[in-house]
């Protein structure tokens, strides 16, 4: 796992990417509100039946604002 601007320009255009996100930012963004769109390929980030071990909920624990300050800050990272 490495949120990262680079890194996550880098899985948007890879042609194993399922999820709907178009851009770096769109892609964190739906790795937090939607893990399992798009999981990184590895045994260890999935649970036994698939999906991603992230937890699935943070679209509706966090609010806007701290959504918006997790993916400002995530693309500030390599
Ligand atoms: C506010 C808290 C969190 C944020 C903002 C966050 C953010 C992200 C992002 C942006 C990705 C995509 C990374 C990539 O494609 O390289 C990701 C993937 C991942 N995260 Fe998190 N995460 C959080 C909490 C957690 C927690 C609590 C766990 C584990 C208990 C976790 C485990 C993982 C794993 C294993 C992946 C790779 C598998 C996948 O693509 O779903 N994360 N996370």
């Amino acid at each position: 796992m490495r949120p990262g601007a680079p890194e996550a320009a880098r899985i948007v255009r890879s042609r194993q990417y399922r999820g709907k996100a178009r851009t770096a930012a769109q892609y964190i963004r739906e790795s937090i509100v939607d893990p399992n769109a798009y999981i990184v390929p590895g045994a260890s980030y999935r649970t036994a039946d698939g999906q991603s071990v992230m937890p699935k909920d943070f679209g509706t624990t966090l609010s806007a604002g701290e959504i918006d300050d997790l993916v400002a800050f995530l693309l500030t990272r390599r």
